[in-house]
């Protein structure tokens, strides 16, 4: 039977983050500020609408549904995957590494504020702080990104490792729905989901109007 796994609001937040953080990183790194503020802003207004689903949306894009205690972790990663409970959503190990991309993507979008060139470009925080913090919050900036680069690796690793173990993902986080037992609990969502469009609203407005002011 078809059951869904994923909600729009965490399908659109995953493809649009896919989409837009090497479009940061190419106007980055081509010297392209305006391009870069734009994607960052529209970047920044995913990242907070997944947070904030994460706090009130369906059940498997609830924080509190899917992380679990480091022991149930240590647990889970101790069977053997052939004896592991299918989930419907994030396995307990793979819910960390949500919360690792999340936050560093978190860190990458706040430096990013407060960060310059040293050139023309400022993040619009550059002038609350002293000039060491901020190229302390640009060195940090740069650093970051790697960081990410490393947890989108293993992002894809584990993905692949899964596919080569014949359990495919990724058509789930596409279509919203796989296959599973009848039995599995329900993607369900009491959220008001017109918070989350507000959010994203002004994030879109914000990241397209701000570098054109
Ligand atoms: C820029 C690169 C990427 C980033 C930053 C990223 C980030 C994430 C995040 C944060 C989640 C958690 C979803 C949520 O709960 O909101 C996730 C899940 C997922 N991503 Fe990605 N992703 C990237 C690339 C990809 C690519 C290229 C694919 C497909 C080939 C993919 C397939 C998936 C799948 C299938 C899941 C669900 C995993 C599960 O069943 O637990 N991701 N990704």
């Amino acid at each position: 039977m078809k059951i869904q796994v994923w909600d729009k609001v965490v399908r659109f937040c995953h493809w649009g983050i896919v989409i837009l953080l090497p479009l940061c990183w190419w106007s980055g790194e081509e010297g392209e500020m305006e391009w870069h503020q734009t994607f960052a802003y529209l970047l920044l207004a995913l990242v907070v609408t997944r947070v904030i689903w994460g706090l009130i949306g369906s059940d498997t894009a609830r924080f509190s549904h899917f992380i679990q205690s480091p022991r149930q972790v240590f647990g889970y990663l101790r069977q053997w995957p052939s004896q592991r409970t299918p989930h419907v959503g994030h396995n307990p190990a793979g819910a960390y590494a949500v919360l690792l991309i999340l936050t560093l993507l978190s860190v990458q979008l706040t430096t990013g504020l407060f960060a310059t060139d040293d050139i023309l470009t400022e993040g619009p925080l550059y002038s609350a702080v002293s000039s060491d913090t901020a190229s302390w919050m640009t060195w940090l900036h740069k650093l970051n990104f790697n960081l990410i680069l490393a947890a989108v690796a293993l992002h894809l690793t584990a993905l692949l490792a899964y596919r080569l173990k014949g359990v495919k993902l990724v058509g789930s986080m596409i279509t919203g729905y796989r296959k599973g037992p009848e039995s599995a609990p329900k993607v369900a969502s009491t959220a008001p989901a017109w918070v989350v469009l507000l959010v994203l609203l002004a994030g879109l407005g914000w990241g397209l109007i701000w570098p054109l002011w």
